[in-house]
């Protein structure tokens, strides 16, 4: 059944001119109906739409102007990623080195430190440390522009001293658990407190190498290998720890910190190197730290008995540190990440390094038994194939060669004596 309303759209129909088949299509289209259609749409343009517009694009290009997109990418701007994973709320300081704010934009393109020609601006995290002020002699030798951040908690400033004054050196005090904004090539990253805060540190240099697209080196350390089950330590050994023991913030920060380096150099991008430092001996090592070498030096010196934990047959390899240096560099130039073990494969147990200390040192110098410290591993010696395959490196210096130097400078600072023979063994 029709009702009222349908009957009268039908008449209205059928008053019209017959509807096309397909109504939107302008081919089949009158060419009053298509001019009619076209005038609309030009009229509904010009009138209502073309405001709206060029407002929009005025809006866009004051925008623009204000925010650069460049600003986005900025070490204005805290990096998500780090920012999210740091606890830190406390604003992040920025360092500019040498370059004046104006040439901002260029400095931020992502050049992989490595491949620059010119003078590399280079962070060393820990540079006031006995590892790092050696690493600084030899950048700023290269002719690099360095800056040092340190909280000097086991550094010296003198250390640096001969660096303070030269414009290519920079010394900043600062604890890496808070966030730095550096305009730089690559950071070597050695600042590592004995303690959990170590991977906060790792975090916010990395958090900076994604920043800048600067290069980033880890020193990690032998320790990740635990007590180990394989002899020699290959780089592909996963390691024998005791998470909970004593020694684990230490073993476990730096692999966390290895974990972090990967997962950004995977997620990020972020061209990272990792070095597996084994023991490592030479002058400005603190004379107090509990180390076995410098333990053993400044107890011979002192004329104190040498303290032997254990029964002595535990053993380690001794790297002198010209020869550990060289490793970092070499890794930080080349192609490739790493982990890399650097260490001395020469290997001596603690009575058969007393011994060396004592023909070095002093002859009559006791040795004393204590009791062995927890989880203290029983054999350290790296295999360095892959170093030697890939960076061309391996050690130079003996450790009887090695151990005068570091006597001379030992005897400097214990007892105010010349330095003798000095630093460098090369
Ligand atoms: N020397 C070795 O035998 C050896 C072996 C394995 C690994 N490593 C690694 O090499 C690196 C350097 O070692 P080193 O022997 O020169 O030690 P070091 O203690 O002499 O140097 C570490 C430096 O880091 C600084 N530092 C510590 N915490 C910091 C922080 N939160 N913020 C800023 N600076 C901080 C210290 O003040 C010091 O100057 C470390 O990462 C260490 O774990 C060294």
């Amino acid at each position: 059944m029709t009702t009222s309303s349908d009957s009268s759209e039908l008449i209205h129909r059928s008053n019209r001119k017959p509807i096309p088949d397909q109504p939107h299509s302008s081919s089949s289209s009158p060419t009053w109906l298509r001019k009619q259609t076209t005038n609309r749409i030009i009229t509904n343009i010009v009138l209502y739409r073309l405001p709206f517009l060029l407002i929009g694009i005025t809006i866009a290009i004051l925008f623009f102007y204000t925010f650069p997109l460049n600003d986005l990418d900025s070490p204005y701007y805290p990096d998500s990623s780090s920012s999210s994973l740091s606890s830190s709320t406390l604003p992040a300081r920025r360092v500019l080195l040498e370059e004046p704010i104006m040439k901002k934009q260029n400095t931020m393109t992502r050049v992989p430190g490595g491949v620059r020609g010119k003078r590399k601006r280079i962070v060393v995290t820990g540079g006031a440390g006995f590892v790092g002020s050696h690493l600084v002699d030899r950048l700023i030798e290269r002719g690099d522009s360095v800056i040092v951040v340190d909280n000097m908690f086991t550094g010296r400033k003198d250390n640096l001293l001969h660096h303070l004054g030269n414009p290519n050196f920079e010394l900043i005090r600062h604890d890496v658990v808070e966030p730095i904004l550096l305009e730089v090539d690559q950071i070597y990253h050695l600042a590592c407190p004995a303690s959990p805060t170590n991977v906060m540190g790792t975090l916010n240099m990395l958090g900076l190498a994604k920043r800048v697209g600067a290069r980033f080196l880890l020193t990690s350390t032998s320790e990740v290998y635990g007590d180990p089950l394989q002899h020699p330590q290959a780089e592909t050994y996963w390691g024998h720890v005791n998470p909970i023991g004593v020694r684990s913030c230490y073993d476990e920060g730096k692999r966390t910190a290895e974990t972090l380096a990967m997962d950004y150099h995977r997620g990020a991008g972020i061209e990272v190197r990792i070095a597996r430092i084994f023991n490592t001996y030479g002058p400005r090592m603190c004379l107090d730290d509990g180390r076995v070498v410098s333990n053993f030096v400044a107890q011979a010196l002192r004329k104190e008995p040498l303290t032997v934990y254990g029964d002595g047959k535990q053993t380690r390899s001794f790297q002198y540190v010209s020869d550990l240096v060289e490793g970092l560099m070499r890794l930080m130039e080349g192609e490739h990440i790493g982990p890399f073990n650097l260490g001395n494969p020469g290997e001596f147990t603690m009575l058969e390094l007393a011994q060396v200390v004592q023909e070095t040192i002093d002859p009559n110098a006791k040795i004393e038994f204590r009791s062995n410290t927890e989880d203290d591993p029983h054999k350290r010696k790296p295999d360095i194939s892959k170093a030697k395959e890939l960076l061309g490196w391996q050690p130079t210096v003996s450790l009887r060669e090695g151990l005068p130097l570091m006597v001379a400078d030992f005897r400097q600072r214990i007892f105010g004596e010349s330095k003798g023979n000095g630093v460098s063994a090369s």
